[in-house]
């Protein structure tokens, strides 16, 4: 897993029923894994420059959809009044924390509604929890209908098919300052699609945990969204949204950055 991209889980049913652990008995590691600040800090660079580019209209307000545990909003609130949306409820006590000065609330992003509209959106790594067309979709209708006309969405998927890599596995030691006393931290992710012709791969992590030198390991293992380049594009022109692409590499790997904009 990329290191700004640490939580993520299975199957849209299985969030709702079945919480990955780093949402829930492991939310304590969530704050080891990727820097707010730096690793962080450079995505958001990335996707302040292009709202400010191609927003057709001011922008002072932005919807953080599926903020998880607000590494991002930490980095946006610099710049606009920042709303957070997650599912999980411990992600949401997380990211209060780490921004008491923003607004947050629980919701599905397939289908809440705040009955107010923002002058940009936010979708970042936790659009892969979306494992379906249907899924997609619906979560693409939802962020269109919160952004004014002129407005512009950033969505940032982990990986498409194009940039997907079978059996990619990474090594993440914990962030030394955010580690407690007596506790190392190491986390392995591995990438695998065992059948390409669908629309989805399994993640597996294994947290290496050592307490006082004591090592225990824990796993978790969840199914993401796999999408094409031009299935994204499709999907994002079905729902109304003009769509550009650029490309972003952080750390070593490419990312592709979907530019949406409701037209005014
Ligand atoms: C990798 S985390 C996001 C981290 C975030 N980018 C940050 O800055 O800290 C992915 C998040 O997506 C959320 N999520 C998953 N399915 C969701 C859904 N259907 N609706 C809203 N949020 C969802 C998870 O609860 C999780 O917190």
């Amino acid at each position: 897993m990329q290191k700004r991209n640490p939580q993520k889980t299975g199957t849209p049913s299985e969030s709702r029923s079945t919480p990955h652990r780093l949402s829930s008995d492991l939310a304590w590691l969530w704050p080891m894994w990727g820097d707010h600040a730096s690793d962080y800090g450079r995505y958001a660079d990335h996707a302040i420059g292009l709202i400010r580019r191609h927003a057709q209209r001011p922008v002072a307000t932005l919807l953080d959809i599926s903020c998880g545990g607000g590494k991002n909003a930490w980095n946006f609130k610099r710049h606009f009044k920042v709303t957070g949306v997650d599912i999980s409820p411990t992600m949401l006590d997380q990211t209060r924390r780490l921004n008491p000065d923003c607004d947050f609330v629980q919701a599905d992003m397939r289908t809440f509604d705040l009955g107010k509209r923002f002058d940009a959106v936010l979708m970042d790594d936790g659009i892969s929890y979306m494992t379906s067309r249907a899924d997609l979709s619906a979560a693409l209708a939802t962020a269109f209908h919160h952004l004014e006309p002129g407005g512009v969405m950033i969505l940032t998927p982990d990986v498409t098919t194009e940039t997907f890599c079978q059996n990619q596995t990474t090594c993440t030691p914990a962030e030394e300052k955010y580690k407690p006393t007596g506790i190392e931290v190491v986390f392995v992710e591995n990438n695998y699609d065992p059948d390409p012709t669908d629309e989805h791969y399994e993640t597996t992590i294994l947290y290496l945990i050592r307490e006082n030198g004591v090592l225990r390991v824990e796993t978790d293992r969840f199914i993401l969204g796999l999408f094409s380049l031009d299935t994204w594009i499709e999907m994002f022109s079905d729902t109304g949204f003009l769509v550009q692409r650029q490309a972003f590499r952080d750390d070593g790997v490419d990312y592709t950055t979907f530019i949406c904009v409701k037209p005014a």
